[in-house]
């Protein structure tokens, strides 16, 4: 009778379709080979021994993860064939990628819908480890000339994001819709994709970068289809003080409530660096290394429904800003560029302070105490709350505790990666007129301050004990307010630049 029940909770436990309370997952940023030349086209079997070389490596990162138990890995944007081509050059890089519905195991039946060595290669590398495969690659559609919108060299072409299941099957397939700049290589669909799919550990989600900054499809993902975990390939450059990788895409899990798997691209030279994996309650493990030109494996176990823990909660992001009478916005008020929106600041003269500062509609409010200033450091508080134009298009409102560059407080705003001022606390709030806000705090050398802050149901941003040990960069409640956001798709040609933002 104990052999039987034991051997029913063997049977139970070998279940691959029971359901887990908790999933190991990875990313993997890759310094990717970029092909020689990509001003003039290459054969598809140039283009496919390119593609072959970055997929040795993300086999070997993929095979690490599965043996070391996890169940799925993301891999980054452009991660197979890199960023920089016309639309002639991508071509022979693509192939035709169909809808998930038609189950599709390209591994056992690879000729079924034509030529498609790296979907079959990816499939069998997922099906061979058991563990569910992330990648980014291009999908062509052929479409007649003739008909409005099809492009003159007859195809529509997709940067696309493809996962397969443990098995190898294909489960979900979305064509990027907020496309970068420079990304001329690739057309917009026709609507934004909501992609979704199950799985035993919780239900999945998928975008591709620059898609973050907008409402469809990623904030829509976890409004309107309560996905749990988010899946998010990228080939993020970096932009200080508040786009950097790494605390723009946990600020994102924070503020969403979901669990996001961040896989971005590796380039120093191109700014792109900062892989995680995110959760609404930890920043991190994560990766962020501009001093060597290596890929990097990140492993971490996750909740499988994040909003179910007991912790969990929805933030009022005006609640506090709302209830408190206003403090003086402070002797030295001025305005300065910051990613070329114009913010208004105040300088923090004393070790501690109560300052509120407005923009338009939006008033921050910033209370601290033991700013141990060092002389040539100036810190001040700024607040935004307008429509930001420079690589894209998005409205924002923002609260931010900051370093300026210099001495200088022209210079206010500007990209700084070190600091040496410490404060013993914080607390940063603002009167939001959207719920959509994503609280960051980066500490010297762009590192993220895992532990030394949280954000309370009133929508304060408040520092914890341990903050006074490390040097502050910034602290910022980063809102966007999308009803704001204007409306059409811009189809204007922007100047060359790849990578996102
Ligand atoms: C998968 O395993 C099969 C044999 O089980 C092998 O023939 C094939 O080369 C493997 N493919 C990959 C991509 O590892
Ligand atoms: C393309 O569309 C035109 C006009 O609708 C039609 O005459 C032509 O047959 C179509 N060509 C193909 C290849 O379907
Ligand atoms: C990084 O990207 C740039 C621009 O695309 C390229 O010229 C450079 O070779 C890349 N660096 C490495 C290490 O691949
Ligand atoms: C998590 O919560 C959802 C409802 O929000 C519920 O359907 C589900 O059963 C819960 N899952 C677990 C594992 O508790
Ligand atoms: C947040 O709190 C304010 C009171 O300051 C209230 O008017 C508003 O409805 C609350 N918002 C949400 C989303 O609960
Ligand atoms: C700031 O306000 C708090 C109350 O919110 C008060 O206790 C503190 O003394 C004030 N600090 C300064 C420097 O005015
Ligand atoms: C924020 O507070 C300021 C000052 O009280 C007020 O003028 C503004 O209307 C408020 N904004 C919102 C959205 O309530």
């Amino acid at each position: 009778m104990i052999c039987f029940s034991f051997l029913l909770l063997m049977l139970l436990n070998a279940d691959q379709s029971r359901a887990l309370d908790k999933f190991i997952a990875a990313t993997y940023e890759h310094a990717v080979i970029l092909p020689e030349n990509t001003l003039t086209p290459v054969t598809e079997e140039k283009a496919l021994e390119l593609m072959n070389r970055n997929i040795d490596i993300l086999e070997k990162a993929i095979k690490s993860a599965a043996t070391q138990g996890a169940h799925i890995i993301v891999t980054p944007e452009d991660g197979i064939y890199g960023w920089i081509f016309t639309r002639e050059t991508i071509y022979p890089y693509l192939e035709d990628i169909p809808d998930p519905e038609v189950h599709w195991i390209p591994c056992s039946d690879p000729e079924r819908f034509g030529r498609a060595p790296v979907q079959t290669r990816l499939s069998c590398i997922a099906k061979n480890n058991s563990i569910y495969v992330v990648a980014n690659i291009g999908d062509k559609k052929p479409c007649n000339i003739s008909t409005v919108g099809c492009p003159e060299d007859g195809h529509y072409h997709y940067n696309t994001a493809v996962v397969y299941d443990s098995d190898g099957k294909l489960v979900a397939r979305y064509h990027k819709y907020n496309l970068f700049l420079g990304e001329t290589q690739f057309n917009v669909p026709p609507e934004p994709e909501m992609v979704t799919f199950e799985t035993p550990f919780g239900k999945f989600g998928i975008f591709i970068c620059f898609d973050i900054l907008f409402y469809k499809p990623a904030a829509a993902l976890v409004v309107d289809h309560q996905v749990d975990t988010v899946l998010f390939p990228t080939a993020w450059m970096n932009v200080l003080p508040h786009l950097t990788a790494i605390e723009f895409h946990s600020a994102w899990a924070m503020g969403m409530g979901v669990n996001l798997l961040s896989s971005n691209t590796h380039n120093t030279s191109m700014r792109m660096t900062g892989s995680g994996i995110f959760s609404p309650e930890t920043l991190g493990p994560y990766n962020y290394n501009m001093d060597t030109e290596h890929g990097h494996l990140i492993l971490s176990e996750l909740s499988a429904h994040p909003r179910n823990s007991s912790t969990f909660f929805i933030h009022n992001w005006s609640l506090y800003a709302n209830s408190i009478a206003q403090y003086s916005p402070g002797p030295n008020v001025f305005r300065g560029h910051l990613f070329s929106d114009e913010f208004t600041f105040t300088e923090l003269t004393e070790p501690q302070g109560n300052y509120t500062l407005c923009q338009k509609n939006l008033c921050c409010h910033l209370t601290y105490t033991g700013m141990e200033k060092i002389t040539d450091e100036v810190y001040v508080l700024g607040v935004f709350d307008g429509l930001h134009e420079i690589e894209g298009q998005y409205y924002l409102q923002i609260c931010t505790l900051l370093k300026c560059l210099n001495t200088d407080i022209k210079s206010c705003g500007e990209p700084v990666e070190t600091a040496s001022t410490k404060f013993k606390s914080f607390s940063l709030s603002g009167n939001f007129s959207t719920s959509f806000v994503f609280p960051e705090v980066l500490l010297n050398k762009v590192h993220l301050a895992t532990g030394m802050f949280q954000v309370l149901p009133d929508g304060r941003l408040t520092s914890g004990d341990s903050i006074s040990q490390k040097p502050l960069l910034s602290a910022t409640l980063f809102g966007r307010w999308y009803d704001k956001d204007p409306v059409a798709h811009d189809d204007t040609i922007f100047p060359d630049s790849k990578g996102c933002p």
